[in-house]
């Protein structure tokens, strides 16, 4: 921990997936870095793809963005996609310059695979473990960049926020508060997939660093976006092990437990109809007692083409032989700090990367694989325009300040969310928030959450209350139940019982932040 409470650094990226590993990589040739990660690198969600990343050649460019829009529910935002596309080729060389061991066939040309929404196969791939190859080539490559150091299992209490500027973060590790300040803070902080009860991420997808931002003075935008991947494995415990979906772009397919496929006379494209057609048909056909499987047997050569798969699926006890079980399950956050392509939010010095930001990028359905592709043209361009701008140290001033909101903070704090309440806010949003929503459903939604924050204030100290876990989580649920209610009709993966219709023009949902005194 930093002697005397303060660490000083030119960038302050939090998070260590692969949007933060990227920033702080590229970074680092520029100047002073503090990695901030309240994990292990290696569990993060980005660890866990399995796909690939989305990958078009300058000739296929067209054709991506016209998946991309259709898919994005007409919320794509145009000029975002096509400055990401276009740097498409240079995310994808920064990788291969890392060593990342992509699939090539004897020709020396791409193996590309395809998965639900896509017209043709534009998935490059490492096997069926995409994020462990590049999150491992990026961690080799840090070990290597003496300018960034690393402070794993610390978590973010508070950006901190001076004369309108962001200067830093409170953190705390195993119960002492310390403070970060630098010219420029990212967060790479991920998304809240894991406040479900159906999740495929783990108890690291909460969400604080989204609710965080918006108490700093950050607005955000389309939290209700939250995509459900329609197959991963059901079994008891979180998080739910993902069965890619290029299993299906192999061959597998859908279909009940006698064996009949589900999504045939859904969509035209079948079991690689977009994700949120395929994970709404498997939780109606769920809810009228219809189990969904997934029949493997088609996909050739599976245990060499889906090692990961493979190991799961056995370690699980289940046999890759016959159809197993699979449930949508919450996969990813598609809304989120409102930024800009390079990842500049509405708070001065304050951007936001990968799941964290709304970028338009995705619009209101993200297609599979494209935030990989997100992820490392927005953390270049990112690098490159926080490299570009002048932006002093925090001064003296901003010191004190930072010194006097660390003596507010108490000692001793949690550094997890109390396991009970976790459970509570994940059956809550799961039942009432899911995967179809109605107003009724949504306002209890409200209401229960309301009540679970009342029992907070009443048995915590009140110096506590702002810097506990439990505050974040019931915050960030709070911040997506609002949102999801604030939309009154049916857009991409928003489904609601009371508004099934899309209205004629596209809107955001923004949500603006509380009014705060400009130091703290
Ligand atoms: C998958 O492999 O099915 C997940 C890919 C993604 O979520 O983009």
């Amino acid at each position: 921990l930093p002697r005397g409470g303060v660490a000083i650094a030119d960038y302050l990226v939090v998070g260590a997936g692969a949007a933060g590993l990227a920033t702080a990589l590229c970074l680092g040739k520029r100047g002073s870095v503090i990695l901030m990660s309240k994990g292990s690198p290696r569990a993060s969600a980005s660890y866990r793809a399995q796909g690939g990343i989305a990958y078009p050649l300058p000739e296929e460019l067209n054709e991506h963005a016209e998946d991309t829009r259709r898919t994005g529910s007409a919320l794509v935002d145009e000029e975002v996609l096509r400055t990401y596309l276009s740097r498409a080729g240079d995310a994808f060389a920064f990788l291969e310059d890392l060593g990342v061991p992509f699939e090539r066939h004897p020709d020396g040309s791409l193996v590309r695979v395809r998965e639900g929404g896509y017209t043709h196969a534009r998935i490059a791939r490492t096997a069926d473990h995409i994020g462990r190859s590049l999150t491992t080539a990026m961690i080799h490559a840090l070990a290597h960049a003496p300018s960034v150091r690393i402070l794993p299992y610390a978590r973010l209490l508070r950006i901190l926020v001076h004369e309108g500027n962001a200067v830093g973060g409170i953190f705390s590790r195993r119960g002492t508060p310390f403070v970060v300040l630098a010219r420029m803070t990212f967060l790479a902080t991920g998304g809240f997939a894991g406040l479900f009860a159906r999740s495929t991420h783990a108890a690291h997808a909460l969400g604080e660093g989204t609710f965080l931002a918006w108490e700093a003075g950050a607005v955000l935008r389309d939290l209700e976006f939250v995509q459900f991947h329609p197959t991963a494995l059901a079994r008891g415990r979180l998080p739910l092990p993902l069965l890619t979906e290029a299993l299906r772009g192999s061959g597998a397919r859908i279909v009940d437990a006698a064996g009949v496929p589900l999504l045939e006379r859904i969509h035209p494209l079948g079991d690689l109809a977009p994700r949120d057609v395929v994970a709404r048909t498997l939780y109606e056909e769920g809810m009228r007692g219809r189990s969904a499987f997934l029949d493997l047997r088609p996909v050739a050569n599976l245990r060499q083409r889906f090692p990961t798969v493979w190991r799961i699926l056995r370690r699980a006890g289940f046999d890759p032989e016959r159809p197993v079980p699979v449930t949508p399950a919450a996969h990813y956050t598609i809304g989120g700090i409102l930024a800009s392509a390079e990842g500049r939010t509405t708070l001065p010095r304050l951007f936001a990367l990968g799941e964290a930001a709304s970028t338009g990028f995705h619009g209101a359905n993200r297609l599979a694989s494209n935030s990989l592709l997100e992820i490392f043209v927005q953390s270049l361009l990112a690098c490159e325009d926080a490299t570009r701008t002048e932006a002093p140290l925090p001064n003296e001033v901003a010191a004190h300040h930072a010194r006097k909101a660390l003596d507010r903070v108490p000692r001793g704090l949690p550094d997890v969310p109390k396991s009970a309440l976790l459970r509570r806010v994940r059956e809550l949003l799961w039942r009432r928030a899911g995967i179809v929503r109605d107003g009724t459903e949504l306002r209890a939604a409200l209401d229960e959450l309301s009540r679970l924050r009342q029992r907070l204030v009443a048995r915590a100290s009140p110096e506590a209350v702002p810097f506990l876990p439990d505050a974040a989580v019931l915050g960030t649920a709070t911040l997506f139940v609002r949102s999801a209610l604030a939309r009154e009709e049916s857009r991409g993966v928003h489904a609601r019982r009371d508004f099934p219709g899309m209205e004629v023009r596209p809107r955001h949902t923004l949500l603006l932040p509380p009014k705060r005194p400009d130091s703290r």
